[in-house]
């Protein structure tokens, strides 16, 4: 009684499970369409409540503590691949103060440091990588730009020590942990299976060398200069006077660098795929750098990101389609009444939040299913719907880890809401827009067939990401 409609389906345990695997946005807007805004479908034999819109995103990602829980669901996922003690391993109070930690070192100081690390990997990684051998060619992109990510990442977020490390093995070692983040181990993580091992072996391997470096680092005095997110963490103390265990610092490293390569390297081979179906606007790019710029195209510096509107909105307008995280699961730990609505949601239910549901609605965005930068520009014929600034007006709240916007009447969320809110929103911009501009800098991208088509999309890994191959045509301009 007075539960949301259930979806219909045949078989009792899979229930919607393979509709909603194969095409999650697909499955959402089809299911919307029928039942409404709140509606339950059988995921692997759970009861799971989707509520999309802005209504139903501020119900569950501004849940209250004693109503939702995001640990319980992804702990099995995330503390072997982690590490214990950190993020979904504890208490949600001392995860809300390691995202304090962790986010003092993602400040404007920081950021104008990284932008020439980003810039340089990019430059370099371009001229040594055997994919891009004479002056033009075909490459698989997002394996590339899975590289770059990891690259760039390690370098500006971990510092020098740890990036030389990927030229020695440590990649391996961090695709071993990958293995771990498959959505089979959400049912299998307990299971002694080969890929499990691995990650097990995987995890404390790289532990050990964050650890080692950071023993270095106390015994030198602990400073060398560079007051990097290790730097600031192996420094850190939490409210009840405890200093955070080095053990500690190791596994919210692998937990930055885990979450941020998935979704960051997914964004940037949409970026490129993108590009790559509409040559004029890469065209366009190249045109502002120089206008904005000058004709040489100086060094890129944290300064200049903001002279490039068109590029920043390259950013915006991909995460629009193509958000890797399409869906946000929540257990329910007490009945929720929804407001509005004579719907209580029980607690053998779990919730979903599917923010992408409202980003590629008409209500909000004209031609919605159109990539089109231009449409962040206020005079856009087909500009967002909602306020403009809705950023400046929104609702802020404190979770222990800074003011973030609650969200609740915003549409466009791809970095989530509330006391879960992604911390790496502006150290990803940051890096997505550098690596853009400088790769724009040095090439000219086609579809193979010179269409503007563009591939479908993987949604068999926690994060979507292009389906492979996704092979675009690469020509060098003059280097
Ligand atoms: C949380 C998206 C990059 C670190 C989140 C959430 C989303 C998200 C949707 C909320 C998850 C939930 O509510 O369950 C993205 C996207 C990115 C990105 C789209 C890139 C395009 C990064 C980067 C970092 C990072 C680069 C690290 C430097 C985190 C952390 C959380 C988080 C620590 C908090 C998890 C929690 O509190 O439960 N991100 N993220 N993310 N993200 Fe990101």
């Amino acid at each position: 009684p007075n539960e949301p409609p259930v979806v219909f389906h045949w078989f009792p345990i899979i229930g919607s499970t393979i509709t909603y695997g194969m095409d999650p946005p697909r499955f959402f807007h089809e299911m919307r369409a029928k039942y409404g805004d709140i509606f339950t479908f059988i995921l692997l034999g759970k009861k799971t409540t989707v509520y999309v819109g802005p209504a139903g995103n501020d119900f569950i990602l501004n849940g209250k503590l004693k109503d939702v829980s995001a640990e319980d669901i992804y702990t099995v996922l995330t503390t072997p691949v982690f590490g214990k003690d950190v993020v979904y391993d504890c208490p949600n109070s001392k995860l809300m103060e390691q995202k304090k930690f962790m986010k003092v070192a993602l400040t404007t100081p920081a950021f104008q440091k990284y932008v020439p690390i980003i810039a340089d990997e990019v430059t370099s990684y371009f001229k040594k990588c055997p994919d891009f051998k004479g002056q033009s060619g075909v490459a698989n992109i997002p394996k590339n730009m899975a590289e770059l990510t990891i690259f760039t990442a390690s370098h500006s977020l971990q510092g020098k020590e740890v990036r030389s490390r990927f030229d020695e093995g440590i990649a391996a070692l961090y695709h071993d942990l990958d293995m771990g983040f498959t959505p089979v181990n959400f049912m299998l993580h307990w299971v002694p299976l080969p890929w499990n091992a691995r990650r097990d072996r995987a995890q404390r391997t790289i532990a050990n060398i964050y650890m080692d470096i950071i023993k270095e680092r106390r015994a030198k005095g602990n400073n060398d200069g560079s007051e990097d997110i290790m730097w600031h963490l192996m420094n850190a103390t939490y409210k009840n006077g405890v200093k955070v265990p080095d053990h500690e610092v190791a596994h919210m490293l692998i937990a930055l660098l885990m979450a941020g390569q998935h979704s960051s390297s997914s964004t940037s081979a949409w970026i490129m795929l993108r590009l790559a179906s509409r040559p004029d606007i890469t065209e366009a790019l190249y045109r502002e750098q120089v206008e904005a710029l000058g004709e040489d195209l100086p060094p890129l510096t944290y300064e200049d990101l903001a002279k490039l509107p068109l590029n920043q909105n390259i950013i915006k307008e991909t995460l629009r389609l193509h958000a890797p995280i399409h869906s946000i699961l929540r257990a329910v730990k007490s009945p929720m009444q929804v407001p509005g609505t004579k719907y209580v949601v029980p607690t053998s239910h779990q919730l979903l939040a599917a923010a992408g549901v409202s980003a590629t609605d008409p209500k909000y965005f004209p031609e919605p299913d159109l990539w089109e930068p231009t449409r962040w520009n206020k005079d856009s014929p087909i500009a967002p719907s909602v306020v403009q600034d809705a950023a400046a007006e929104e609702e802020k709240i404190d979770y222990g880890y800074g003011l973030v916007s609650k969200g609740a009447n915003s549409p466009y969320l791809p970095f989530g809401a509330g006391r879960h809110r992604c911390i790496g929103e502006q150290f990803a911009n940051l890096q997505l827009q550098v690596i853009t501009a400088m790769i724009v800098r040095m090439f000219k991208f086609r579809n193979v067939d010179g269409s503007n088509r563009v591939i479908g999309t993987d949604y068999a890994s926690l994060f979507s990401r292009p389906l492979e191959p996704a092979n675009i045509h690469w020509e060098k301009r003059n280097w």
